[in-house]
């Protein structure tokens, strides 16, 4: 069996499928938790439910495989999977032929691995992040009457390509560059869950662009823990902005992003390629964490206030049309009032388009769990409602700049606020619902005539 390829094994599956389920197609239902890196993961596993012979569905219910891809950045992400494996017990009820996989972030972890196996028998098995191949395997032991199985976390992740991938959305991609991450910041289980940082061959990430283009697609996502460190194993000796510079020069009607940058790592190389480019949309999502040097320290991010700010200053030198985005962890261990007004200073300094902020939640094996931790959840929430608050003014007041501007966006669905809008989204992922004639899957210009803090709102010119 160890020498079986996962698509032998994917084939043995579909057979045996055919006589388990005799009166109809198996469904799998493939659910991602967590970051872009496991929705990502998730459209493999979709690709290889799909050479196992299965169909797939948007719903646990009338499904024959279930697959929870997990995410363990927060305990909220870990209790929702929890919750959802609960609610499945009346699923495996009602069809006791159901199988139950976990998969992802979650499972990487021994006492959580342990917990799943401990309280949720209806789980057939589990394995972990960025192993999709192992799908295939595990699914034909399963079906040919073996037990229920839970392999060792932490093993090795090579990355496999060529792995057949069912994208979730008809016009926009996901393309990982790189998997894991080596940073170790203090609060963060990532590292622990996903291995250490590998990066793809740049002529596999240049091929895959390169077809995703070709097939119509018109927004592409690089996506990585750590983008600027992307090639740094790799013998090719090429960085994150050669990278950048070789996707871009694919011809094409198409935008392309990135996520995530680390403020450590990003540097003018990067600005440059920026804003020399044809397609690379000039926003930049640069986690900042904390406004307080201190705090910063503590949470082993590797650069000051200082330097984060003298950052954005070259990134906006580069680029003036600039829009920016952040990462923000409220109540980190021993984070006071007057390192929070730091993160309060910090942001009214950047004016950010978008914040993701988060109250620090504890992670078992992370340095930062072992700090003292004063402070109570009220007061955290207290303060979360202040720094949402300024980022509302924030908001309100850019993108009534925008009124009477002509912009650009992707359209990608209806509005929400109106009947008969369109929605999409501009190049700094400003949320615009407008009217007039476009079509959803294509860019438009937008003349922008109204502002509101979650959205700008117009109509479509030169059409
Ligand atoms: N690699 C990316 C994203 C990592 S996870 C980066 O470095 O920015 C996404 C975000 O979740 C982090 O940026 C951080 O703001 C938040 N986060 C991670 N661990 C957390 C924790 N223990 N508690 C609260 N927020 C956390
Ligand atoms: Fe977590 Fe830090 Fe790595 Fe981001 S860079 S994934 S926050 S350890
Ligand atoms: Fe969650 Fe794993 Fe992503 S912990 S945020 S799914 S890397």
């Amino acid at each position: 069996m160890a020498e079986m390829t996962w698509q032998e094994a994917a084939k043995k599956v579909a057979a045996l499928a055919l006589e388990r389920y005799e009166h109809h197609t198996p469904k799998a239902f493939v659910y991602s938790y967590g970051c872009q890196q496991n929705v990502s993961d998730g459209e493999k596993l979709k690709g290889i439910c799909v050479a196992c012979g299965f169909g797939l569905t948007d719903s646990a219910e009338g499904a024959d495989l279930v697959i929870f891809n997990t995410c363990a950045v927060r305990e909220h992400a870990e209790d929702r999977v929890f919750g959802n494996l609960g609610a499945l017990t009346h699923e495996k009820r009602r069809n006791p032929g159901l199988m139950v996989a976990v998969c992802g972030c979650m499972t990487e972890q021994e006492h959580i691995a342990e917990k799943i196996k401990r309280s949720f028998p209806l789980v057939d098995f589990a394995f972990g992040s960025s192993t999709p191949q192992k799908l295939p395997f595990l699914l034909l032991e399963r079906m040919q009457g073996g037990k229920r199985q839970f392999p060792a976390p932490n093993e090795q992740r090579p990355i496999l390509e060529n792995i057949p991938v069912c994208r979730d959305h008809p016009f926009k991609a996901f393309v990982p560059i790189m998997y894991g991450c080596d940073n170790f910041c203090t609060y963060c289980i990532v590292p622990y869950v996903r291995g250490r940082e590998r990066s793809r061959q740049s002529a596999d990430v240049v091929q895959e662009v390169r077809n995703l283009v070709e097939a119509g697609y018109k927004e592409i996502t690089l996506l990585g823990q750590n983008v600027n460190s992307y090639g740094k194993h790799l013998e090719e000796g090429m960085d994150f902005p050669d990278l950048l510079r070789k996707i871009d020069a694919i011809d094409g009607d198409y935008r392309l992003r990135f996520m995530t940058s680390h403020p450590k790592d990003a540097n003018e190389r990067l600005f440059a390629a920026m804003a020399e480019s044809k397609h690379i949309c000039h926003t930049l999502h640069l986690p900042v964490q904390s406004g307080n040097n201190e705090i910063l320290k503590r949470m082993n991010r590797n650069y000051t206030r200082e330097h984060y700010l003298s950052l954005i200053r070259k990134a906006k030198e580069a680029m003036p049309d600039l829009t920016l985005s952040t990462d923000l962890i409220v109540g980190f261990p021993g984070e006071d009032e007057s390192a929070f007004a730091d993160t309060l200073s910090l942001v009214e300094e950047v004016r950010y388009a978008q914040l993701f902020t988060f109250i620090y939640s504890k992670r078992k094996g992370t340095r930062a769990a072992e700090m003292p931790d004063p402070f109570t959840h009220e007061e955290k929430a207290e303060r979360m409602a202040r720094l949402l608050k300024l980022q509302e003014k924030i908001g309100t007041e850019d993108n009534l700049k925008l009124v009477g501007k002509t912009i650009r966006v992707l359209c990608d669905g209806v509005g929400k606020s109106a009947d008969g809008l369109l929605a999409g989204r501009t190049e700094g992922n400003r949320v615009c619902e407008f009217s007039g004639d476009a079509k959803i899957g294509e860019f438009a210009d937008i003349q922008v005539e109204k502002a509101f803090n979650w959205a700008i709102t117009g109509r479509v010119i030169n059409k």
